[in-house]
């Protein structure tokens, strides 16, 4: 299997905090990671660390390129000033491409369709709700046809139905090869994939790993 994801020993810090404690975690194309854990348990902090928002204090990571992460939804400025279709948009952009294309339009309105917003496509992002704002990111996060997608709790605050949109929507991109790492506080969530790994975080560490589905045991 191709490893999307290949993290080592990381060590992240804020000062003299230590907030994620020598993690290691592989993903491979198709493989789904749930991240899960009490508050302040470093999850956040190391989704910020993989997707390179954060520097590692020591450890390596390996990554594929093309990859998405659409961060904790409290951190997210729903007062800059844009409208929903172009923020979706965005997700297509790609180091050193100027414009685009008539297929990255076509990519962003269908992210836009499987999430049910592309009614919303003219709005303000400042004049949506949470659960809209939060399927525009998610729009624009799949958009772009991501390698690796990592979502730190995207379930909070989604209704019943955009929730199985959302998993009927990760099916598909695993199924596409997709590697998906997903913070969630919802164990359940696990039952929306046919198989993958649920790693429990505590003060920084890994302190449960273990395999769920049809080529691993509950
Ligand atoms: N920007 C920051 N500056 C200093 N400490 C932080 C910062 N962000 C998070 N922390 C601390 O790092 C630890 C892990 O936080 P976080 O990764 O957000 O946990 P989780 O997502 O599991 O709730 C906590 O002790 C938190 O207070
Ligand atoms: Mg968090």
């Amino acid at each position: 299997m191709t490893e999307r994801l290949r993290l080592t020993d990381a060590v992240i810090r804020y000062g003299d905090i230590t907030a994620v404690d020598g993690v290691s975690l592989t993903a491979e194309a198709g493989g789904m990671v749930f991240i899960t854990g009490s508050n302040g348990s470093g999850k956040s902090t190391l989704t910020k660390g993989i997707a390179g928002l954060l520097p590692l204090s020591s450890g390596s990571l390996v990554r594929t390129a093309r990859m998405s992460y659409v961060p904790q939804y409290e951190e997210a400025d729903r007062d800059f000033p844009a409208r929903a279709g172009e923020i979706v948009l965005t997700g297509t952009q790609r180091p050193g491409k100027l414009f685009h294309t008539r297929r990255d339009r076509e990519q962003a309105l269908s992210a836009m369709e499987a999430l049910k917003i592309d009614g919303l496509a003219d709005k303000e992002i400042r004049t949506l709700s949470g659960g809209q704002l939060r399927r525009v990111f998610l729009a624009r996060a799949i958009c772009g046809n991501p390698e690796l997608l990592l979502l730190d709790e995207p379930c909070a605050g989604l209704d019943a139905q955009s929730h199985s949109t959302l998993f009927g929507i990760l099916r598909g991109l695993l199924e596409g090869g997709c590697a998906v790492v997903m913070v969630t506080h919802d164990i359940s969530d696990i039952d929306g994939i046919p198989e993958g790994r649920i790693i429990r975080m505590s003060h920084g560490k890994i302190s449960h790993s273990i395999t769920h589905g049809e080529h691993g045991h509950e």
